[in-house]
């Protein structure tokens, strides 16, 4: 059905004056979905707009099946060296007041000596180097995604399964209005990097349930948001910077919304955390299937998968009974949602404090998603898997043998040790630690890896660690 009314929506298009529209790629939309399609003008003389239950949605969302035409990583002219080596401390970081008062004259009055971009040079708002490139390139991609993942759950799914999972007409239009707030991000991005900016692609989604859409986009949201964080405070352009925080705080609103929609205790941690670009984009390149030509490619690492057996169900009143064999994640991707079907456990519907995981502003767990002592089980892919845009980008690794597992959240990154089983698969005990207080460093959607070194690293040299990366997952603690 959906695709007869498109090909009659391509049939119309010659008959407006317009150019024969080429669709090289089907379409394919929900069983119960409302589709319609027409013929609007655009600046390229016109454009097929589907509209789903009432939506606009992109024509198909799948796998790609095609033959990748470029292979890898974009390379520079020559790369240096294996690793960056670590550095003494800069001879200029020795600022020290004992006095409590301005220690240096002032440029102006009400105006403390220092900080950057604070002299009257005027502000440029373009990326300044390579690293601001390839970073705000990767933000681009990560904004492109969202704009068409907020829409695609409004489209796909009807009014009814949306009541039933507990999200009424207002917080359809509150997610509506989070989709609209991504084409404002995307066309910042897109004027700080000019011409090569990326452009949208098309992708291959996981989730099969409202609930299993939400609580993709609380995963989605949460490495947009901590790759951003990563790479902001290193960038070499402060004003690209400063506009890249101000789209940054939306998105972490973002993603607290999505926690209390799908039920989670909005906020965990006391700090949320930074990771480094090729962590974002090992979690994100998996659902990103088709680039138009030409796209412009990234620089980023991919890392093998890490599949954590029994990552707790989001969807489970006692979550410590999730499967152990990674079956209760929808599929084998890094950032795939908790199945959210299952036939006994879930406390979707369940109006218990402390069991409940309706949408909520606020829910108590009485049963922890995980806790220190719980046994972690793995299993990690080889390197050399296709992913990515045209499958175009490869896994890869250069580190030894896995020994450690490493935990990365709020201010710390802490390890356990790895027990191998078998060639690819291996357990730990989730360990216990605390940030400040009695808050525990392990909480919340973070980043979890094999490593063959316990390297210590703290939040601004994290990338410090990519070297000894052998495999990189998504944990689902609370
Ligand atoms: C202002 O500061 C920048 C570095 O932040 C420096 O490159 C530039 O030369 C300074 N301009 C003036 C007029 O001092
Ligand atoms: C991806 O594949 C599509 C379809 O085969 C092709 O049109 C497009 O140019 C490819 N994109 C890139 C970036 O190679
Ligand atoms: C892609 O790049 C090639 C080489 O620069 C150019 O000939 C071609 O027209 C470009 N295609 C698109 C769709 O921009
Ligand atoms: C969690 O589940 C595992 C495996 O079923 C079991 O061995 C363990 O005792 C459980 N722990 C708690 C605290 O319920
Ligand atoms: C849940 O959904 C998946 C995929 O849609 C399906 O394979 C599975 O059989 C379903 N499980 C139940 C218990 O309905
Ligand atoms: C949940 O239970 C409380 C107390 O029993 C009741 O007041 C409330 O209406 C219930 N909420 C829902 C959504 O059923
Ligand atoms: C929620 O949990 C906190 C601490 O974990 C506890 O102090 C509070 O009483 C709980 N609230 C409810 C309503 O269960
Ligand atoms: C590990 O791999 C080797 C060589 O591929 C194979 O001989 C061995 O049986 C594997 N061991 C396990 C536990 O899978
Ligand atoms: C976590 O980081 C904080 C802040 O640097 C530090 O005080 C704390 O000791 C760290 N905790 C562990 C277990 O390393
Ligand atoms: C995770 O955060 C929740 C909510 O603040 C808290 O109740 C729980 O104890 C924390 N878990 C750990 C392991 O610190
Ligand atoms: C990262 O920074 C910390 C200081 O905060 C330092 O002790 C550590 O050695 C650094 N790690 C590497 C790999 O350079």
């Amino acid at each position: 059905m959906a695709s007869s009314i498109l090909a009659a929506a391509l049939l119309l298009a010659p008959v407006l004056g317009a150019p024969a529209p080429q669709v090289t790629i089907p379409a394919s939309f929900g069983p119960d979905s409302q589709v319609s399609a027409s013929v609007q003008p655009s600046t390229s003389g016109y454009r097929v707009e589907v509209l789903v239950n009432g939506y606009t949605s992109a024509t198909y969302h799948g796998p790609y099946t095609g033959t990748p035409t470029t292979i890898g990583a974009v390379p520079g002219p020559t790369t240096l060296a294996a690793s960056i080596p670590p550095q003494p401390l800069n001879p200029t970081a020795t600022y020290y007041n004992t006095e409590g008062v301005p220690l240096n004259p002032m440029p102006a009055p009400f105006t403390p000596a220092g900080g950057l971009g604070t002299n009257g040079s005027l502000p440029r708002y373009m990326v300044n180097s390579d690293f601001d490139f390839e970073s705000i390139a990767l933000g681009l991609y990560q904004e492109w995604i969202e704009l068409d993942l907020f829409h695609d759950g409004l489209a796909r799914f009807t009014d009814e399964q949306f009541t039933a999972a507990g999200l009424g007409p207002e917080a359809r239009s509150l997610i509506e209005f989070m989709a609209n707030q991504e084409t404002g991000h995307a066309t910042l991005l897109t004027n700080m990097l000019g011409e090569r900016a990326p452009k949208q692609c098309v992708y291959n989604y996981p989730y099969t349930t409202v609930r299993e859409w939400v609580d993709f986009m609380q995963r989605l949201t949460r490495f947009g948001e901590s790759g951003v964080w990563g790479f902001i405070n290193h960038l070499d352009s402060r004003e690209v910077g400063q506009l890249l925080a101000q789209s940054i705080a939306t998105e972490a609103r973002q993603q607290q919304i999505f926690r209390q929609m799908s039920g989670l205790t909005p906020m965990d941690v006391w700090f949320e955390n930074g990771w480094p670009q090729s962590w974002s984009w090992t979690m994100l390149a998996p659902y990103v299937s088709y680039c138009p030509e030409n796209t412009t490619r990234l620089a980023w690492q991919n890392f093998p998968t890490l599949h954590i057996l029994n990552n707790a169900n989001i969807n489970r009143y006692s979550p410590n009974d999730t499967a152990q064999d990674g079956s209760e994640t929808v599929g084998p991707r890094i950032a795939d949602p908790s199945r959210s079907n299952i036939t006994t456990g879930s406390c979707e519907n369940l109006n218990v404090t402390g069991y409940g995981c309706g949408p909520a502003v606020a829910h108590n767990k009485s049963e922890p998603l995980s806790f220190p002592g719980k046994k972690i089980l793995f299993q990690w892919e080889a390197p050399g898997s296709a992913v990515g845009p045209n499958n175009s980008y490869v896994t890869s690794t250069s580190a030894g043998a896995p020994k450690f597992v490493g935990w990365s959240q709020q201010l710390n990154l802490t390890y356990s040790p790895l027990t191998v089983t078998g060639n690819n698969s291996g357990y730990t005990y989730q360990p216990e630690g605390y940030v400040y207080d009695n808050d525990g460093i392990i909480n919340g959607t973070m980043a979890v890896m094999l490593t063959d070194l316990d390297l210590y690293v703290t939040p601004f040299n994290t990338s410090m660690l990519n070297p000894h990366i052998v495999a990189l997952g998504l944990y689902q603690a609370g």
